[in-house]
């Protein structure tokens, strides 16, 4: 009789373990999903939106010739609100030549002071867009230290690497103790069990070993076990199989850390300014160093707000320099050396080769917007795979997805042929004939 009583609540403590046990491990495998690698929230550092706002209009418009704390072709433009009133502001900014012309007398200086170069004349900013502006340039400068913090944040960069190891070890650990706290626990509650029923505990009924004889002697207990091992490892097997040749969140590391949250998220670029061949071919393309130097032949430095706790400004500025290397330019004297290295970056996605797969057919045609396979790529500090691209992916896609026909006159006609053939108002993708394997097979 005891026997009954004791097992239905060994099974319970033992069900209830195991599911415990199951809850703790699963973050170990989603630890990939977890880790904040993203840092899609960008440290607000500025006061208030404005100055964030201000920082994007700063970053597209000034920052070529200006930097808030140092001279660059412009003066720093830290705390220039102070120094003028901000009707003068935004006449210079708007128009400064006009300023000059007029004989303003603090113009004029200014003009003076810096070798007469002519500052681009802004008429589109409004005077809200110049408060903005204004914000952001009136924030206070980063203390001093931010140059240990850089020096800090530097050498944590090359152990971020390192960091995914140490979560899963950490959880490993994690549920190393649980256990350990479970089987003591159980033990516990065992030889209390045992004690309110008034048995006495010998040495050997006190020990592991009885446990074990119980569990095995209860066959319910030990079905029950076997089935849970087996869905457990068929789960991992399954998973294991299913990823074999699907490289989704592949991640390398580039040559140079080109971080698309700052360009395409921050700065606003759009994809299309570099991966100009997505609209007309097959092929996105990666932009030549070329497009870069559009840019970087001005922008040496990121600004200080950019660091974040995991990559320092220190780090930001090498990674540019990097990309002067490549292509041969010289910061000081500002020409190129003539000397270049290619930069080799590493490709992410790859369709196999009896695959075809086009971009401008799903970009200018169907005008599906990349981040629809790609992701929240102006998110991404590090680019990375975000669609698993299995043929049951682009599958379904057609399968959901309706044709946009309007305003498309290659359309019109067999629209309207296969509209009245399929009996509906709009076709999806699969119904113009995306799911032919023909279309995406060699
Ligand atoms: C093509 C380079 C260039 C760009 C782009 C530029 N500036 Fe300037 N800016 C200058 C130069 C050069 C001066 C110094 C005066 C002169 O020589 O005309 C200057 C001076 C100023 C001054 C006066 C600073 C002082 O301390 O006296 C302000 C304010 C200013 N710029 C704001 C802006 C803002 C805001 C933007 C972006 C909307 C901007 N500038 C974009 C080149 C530029
Ligand atoms: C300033 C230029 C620039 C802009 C703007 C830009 N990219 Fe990129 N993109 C790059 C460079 C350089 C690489 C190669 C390095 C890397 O993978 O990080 C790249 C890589 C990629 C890749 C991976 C390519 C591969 O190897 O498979 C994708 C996908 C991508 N970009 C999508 C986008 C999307 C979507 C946007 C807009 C939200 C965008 N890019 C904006 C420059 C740019
Ligand atoms: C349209 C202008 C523009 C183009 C084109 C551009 N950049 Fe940048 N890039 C910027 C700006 C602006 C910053 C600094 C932003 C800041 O200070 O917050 C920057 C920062 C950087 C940084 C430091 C931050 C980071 O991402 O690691 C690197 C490295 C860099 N760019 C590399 C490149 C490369 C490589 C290309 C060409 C594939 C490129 N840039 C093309 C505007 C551009
Ligand atoms: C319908 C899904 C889809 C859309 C929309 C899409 N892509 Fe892609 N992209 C892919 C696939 C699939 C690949 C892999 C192609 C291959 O390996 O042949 C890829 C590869 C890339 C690559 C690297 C290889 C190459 O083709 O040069 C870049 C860069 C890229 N995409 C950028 C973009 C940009 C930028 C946009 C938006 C203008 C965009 N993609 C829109 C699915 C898409
Ligand atoms: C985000 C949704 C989406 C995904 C993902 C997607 N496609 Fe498409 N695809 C479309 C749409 C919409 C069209 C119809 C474009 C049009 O108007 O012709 C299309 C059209 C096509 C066509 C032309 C079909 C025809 O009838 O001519 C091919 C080929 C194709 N896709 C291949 C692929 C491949 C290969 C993949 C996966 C690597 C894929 N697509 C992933 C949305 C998608
Ligand atoms: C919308 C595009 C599309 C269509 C339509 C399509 N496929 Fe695929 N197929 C793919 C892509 C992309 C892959 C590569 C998947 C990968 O690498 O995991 C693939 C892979 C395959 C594979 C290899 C399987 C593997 O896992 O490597 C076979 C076999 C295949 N397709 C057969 C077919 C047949 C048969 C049809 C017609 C009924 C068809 N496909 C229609 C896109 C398509």
């Amino acid at each position: 009789m005891k026997k009954v009583g004791n097992h239905s609540s060994i099974s319970r403590i033992y069900l209830l373990s195991l599911a415990f046990l199951l809850v703790f491990s699963l973050p170990v495998f989603a630890q990939d999903a977890a880790a904040p690698k993203d840092a899609a929230a960008m440290p607000a550092a500025t006061g208030g939106g404005d100055a964030a706002k201000g920082k994007e209009l700063f970053n597209a418009n000034c920052a070529a010739c200006h930097n808030l704390d140092k001279k660059m072709t412009g003066p720093a433009l830290r705390g220039v609100a102070e120094k003028y009133d901000k009707a003068w502001i935004y006449k210079w900014v708007n128009n400064s030549s006009a300023l000059i012309k007029s004989g303003d007398a603090k113009a004029v200086k200014v003009f003076e002071e810096n070798n007469k170069v002519v500052m681009t004349a802004f008429p589109q900013l409004t005077t809200a867009d110049i408060d903005n502006i204004l914000a952001y340039t009136s924030e206070p400068a980063p203390k001093a230290e931010v140059a240990p913090a850089g020096a800090v944040a530097g050498a944590g960069a090359e152990k971020s690497e390192g960091v995914s190891n140490d979560v899963i070890l950490g959880v490993l650990v994690l549920v190393m103790g649980v256990l350990i706290t479970m089987l003591y626990l159980v033990y516990n509650m065992l030889s209390r069990i045992a004690l309110s029923k008034g048995l006495e505990l010998t040495a050997t009924d006190r020990s592991i070993q009885s446990v074990c004889q119980a569990f095995v002697k209860n066959q319910f207990l030990v079905l029950v076990s076997v089935i849970m091992l087996m869905l457990i490892s068929a789960y991992f097997v399954y998973g294991y199989l299913m990823q074999i040749g699907v490289d989704q969140d592949y991640e390398p590391v580039q040559p140079i850390h080109y971080s698309h949250r700052i360009h395409a998220g921050s700065n606003g670029i759009d994809c299309k300014y570099c991966h100009s061949a997505a609209r007309v071919s097959k092929n996105a393309g990666i932009p030549s160093l070329n497009v870069c130097m559009n840019c970087h032949k001005n922008i040496a430095e990121v600004a200080d707000t950019t660091a974040t706790p995991e990559h320092s400004k220190a780090f930001y500025d090498g990674e540019i320099q990097k990309l002067y290397d490549a292509v041969g330019w010289d910061r000081t004297l500002q020409k190129y050396t003539g000397k270049t290295q290619p930069v080799k970056w590493v490709r992410i996605h790859n369709l196999p080769d009896f695959a075809y797969f086009n971009h401008s057919q799903h970009v200018t045609v169907a005008g599906v917007e990349c981040q629809k396979c790609h992701g929240p790529v102006q998110t991404y500090e590090v680019m990375k795979q975000f669609a698993p691209l299995t043929m049951g992916w682009c599958v379904n896609c057609h399968r959901e997805t309706n044709v946009k026909v309007e305003g498309n006159g290659y359309y019109e006609k067999i629209h309207k042929e296969l509209s009245k053939k399929y009996g509906v108002d709009k076709l999806t993708a699969a119904q113009m004939g995306g799911l032919e394997c023909g279309k995406c097979h060699y």
